[in-house]
């Protein structure tokens, strides 16, 4: 089975770049399942209605949130129509769940999405939580579990792997936006701390530079906006998975408007 996990997908250059190339990299790479984090994908913050189905229709099957989920108010209903979660992590009283499944040739696949605690809002303990998820997904004889893992700091997404990575086929690290170069296969599970944003790469974290370079020179902020005109790219982790739900080879691809695309393939330990 082969997968596409696509990192936080920032505003209308990042949905733009995914309509030029997704499909045809779903061709060249027999791509069965494609996940990407859209927490971003309407203008940096939240997602619609229209840009979900607009996603669904350029090739992404699911979609994951973080921080950002409920910064829209469609985001209520599309929890419930369309193939989009949220952090498992939020308290129980929140809507929308945190584990998707899906079928791909006849494999049922989980896909889990999960929050960190190190400035992120006030959401249950991931560690103790994701434990007892896996455990009972395997209980039901589910063997392919990929993870979002969406947190700021690099050190809970390594923990989180040393934790899991006999039980789980990918933990893929979201939400810093900058991607990291630590693609691993440790013990079957597929690991990047950061896949990086697609969206535009030469802004600050794929918003207009104007605003973050004032508020940090200055003190005073201002709403984050994203460019109109801007130099894209889309990054994406390729990874297969066998019948038992282990990871047999994963790499890296970044996507440029205006540069060779670079391909990265992950060490194997
Ligand atoms: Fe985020």
């Amino acid at each position: 089975m082969k997968i596409g996990f696509i990192g936080d997908i920032v505003g209308k250059p990042g949905r733009l770049i995914i309509h030029k190339h997704l499909q045809l990299l779903r061709e060249e790479y027999s791509l069965d399942l494609v996940i990407a984090n859209a927490e971003n994908a309407s203008h940096g913050f939240g997602l619609t209605t229209k840009n979900c189905e607009e996603l669904m229709g350029y090739g992404i099957d699911v979609m994951t949130g973080g921080n950002h989920s409920f910064d829209k108010k469609e985001i209520f209903t599309l929890f419930e129509t369309h193939p989009v979660i949220r952090p498992m992590n939020y308290p129980v009283a929140a809507p929308g769940k945190g584990v998707y499944l899906i079928e791909i040739a006849g494999t049922k696949v989980a896909v889990l999405n999960l929050m960190g605690h190190y400035t992120m809002p006030l959401v249950d303990n991931p560690f103790t939580m994701i434990t007892s998820v896996v455990a009972s997904l395997k209980a039901e004889g589910i063997k392919h579990i990929i993870i979002d893992m969406h947190a700021e700091a690099s050190s809970e997404k390594a923990a989180l792997l040393h934790m899991l990575r006999e039980d789980v086929s990918a933990i893929l690290g979201t939400h810093t936006h900058v991607g990291t170069d630590d693609l691993q296969i440790k013990r079957g599970c597929c690991y990047v701390t950061d896949v990086g944003l697609t969206g535009c790469r030469d802004g600050v974290i794929g918003m207009d530079k104007e605003v973050p370079l004032r508020r940090f020179l200055t003190g005073i902020g201002g709403h984050h906006d994203i460019p109109d005109q801007c130099k894209a790219i889309l990054q994406m982790i390729l990874f297969e998975l066998d019948a038992s739900g282990r990871c047999i080879g994963a790499q890296k691809v970044k996507i440029y408007e205006d540069y060779p695309p670079v391909i990265t393939q992950a060490w194997v330990e």
